[in-house]
């Protein structure tokens, strides 16, 4: 069912300081810095030949990735985004399988339906299917 790596997001306290060290130190195409107000982060995108990476930092007093920021200070991998073909087709077999979704099914920062699955149903993992 899944398919393409899309991304794995790295959460990080300092947006300013990771994007320099991905376009300086590790020489990477590095994109700007985009507010998602909705999803209360600020992401930076570092284009690879074959993923990206997503650089994401705390938005505003409500952001979901605070509290991993809390545990983890220096940041750390966050989630992985597979890509699926169909995120509802995706959610359904999933439900059936007995695994647990965080949240509904929304928009995410490529302008794609996304849906986020439970840690705790895969190996202590955030996972983040984007339909493709
Ligand atoms: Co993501």
């Amino acid at each position: 069912m899944i398919g393409r790596l899309n991304h794995v997001a790295i959460a990080v306290p300092d947006l300013g300081a990771a994007a320099a060290l991905y376009r300086q130190t590790l020489g990477a195409d590095v994109g700007p810095a985009q507010d998602l107000a909705e999803h209360g982060v600020t992401v930076v995108f570092v284009t690879l030949p074959n993923t990206k990476v997503e650089l994401l930092a705390p938005l505003g007093a409500a952001s979901p990735i605070q509290g991993f920021l809390d545990k983890n200070p220096s940041g750390g991998i966050h989630h992985m985004c597979f890509e699926v073909p169909d995120i509802h087709a995706a959610r359904d077999r999933l439900v059936a399988e007995g695994a647990r979704t965080l949240g509904q099914i929304k928009i995410g920062a490529h302008g794609k339906p996304v849906l986020f699955l439970h840690p705790k149903d895969f190996t202590g993992t955030l996972i983040e299917l984007e339909q493709s």
